[in-house]
């Protein structure tokens, strides 16, 4: 395994300390999570290493899944399956049947280059800890809101909230903006660029996240100023009606 080529985000590796800093406190109580868009694998490896007490199950769309592994197969970590397929557009996520079994996507993983054997040492070990962790208690993603479309927002947070039960944490970082205005310059150009290369991308309302987030069943529990100029979002699943 070439570990030089593995997928990378200098971003990651500029926010994945100051994220922990949260997370080790957010979800000392966590026992499985999910994460939505996980991108280079880079937060997946480092928060799974740091937080060995966590299942860390990672995912992405169709497209970006497979590069994902790449990083998280060359990691090894007995607390770090392969990540699964999810695009928070897809009917089931939205239906609440996306299944958070490990064998469900057998599929994907046989499209992967791993050898036989890796893959079935692999596969037993990582359903042994999902088996251990139970079902999911916690959903992270970061940076993933700005870049799908409007409406691939609102399904994100309504199907995390048929996933997610009675007080479960639900973690987003990003740039948000505030009464209609970016929080800096450098958020603004951001958005522009953004923009430019996908017109449906753009940093998102923090007002409006809220109100989705609300209409999914969460409370916002709070808004933490992190570096660059972005946040870090917890909302807590409320008691289903
Ligand atoms: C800028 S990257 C962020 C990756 C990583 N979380 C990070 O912080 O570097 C945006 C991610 O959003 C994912 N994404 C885009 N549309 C999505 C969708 N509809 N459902 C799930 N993930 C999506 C992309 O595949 C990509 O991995």
């Amino acid at each position: 395994m070439n570990l030089e080529n593995l997928p990378f985000s200098q971003s990651c590796e500029n926010n994945k300390q100051p994220i922990l800093d949260r997370l080790t406190e957010l979800l000392a109580a966590s026992r499985h999570v999910l994460e939505i868009a996980g991108g280079t694998g880079q937060h997946a490896e480092f928060f799974a290493t740091e937080l060995p007490h966590l299942r860390w199950q990672s995912s992405d769309i169709p497209t970006n899944v497979t590069t994902l592994n790449r990083r998280l197969d060359a990691a090894s970590l007995g607390n770090l399956p392969t990540a699964m397929v999810l695009d928070v557009n897809q009917k089931e996520w939205l239906l609440g049947t996306w299944k958070t079994d490990y064998d469900a996507q057998q599929g994907v993983q046989n499209q992967q280059a791993l050898s036989l054997l890796e893959r079935a040492s692999h596969h037993a070990k990582a359903a042994l800890i999902a088996e251990k962790a139970g079902e999911f208690d916690a959903v992270f993603s970061a940076n993933s809101l700005h870049i799908m479309s409007a409406g691939s927002v609102t399904n994100f947070f309504l199907g995390a909230g048929k996933l997610l039960k009675l007080d479960d944490k639900l973690i987003v970082y990003g740039p948000f903006n505030y009464g209609g205005e970016f929080t800096s310059s450098s958020n603004a150009k951001f958005d522009q660029w953004l923009k430019q290369r996908n017109p449906q991308s753009g940093i998102r309302d923090f007002e409006s996240v809220t109100s989705i987030a609300d209409v999914a069943g969460f409370d916002l529990q709070s808004d933490n100023e992190m570096p660059a100029n972005n946040r870090l979002l917890v909302w807590t699943k409320r008691a289903s009606d």
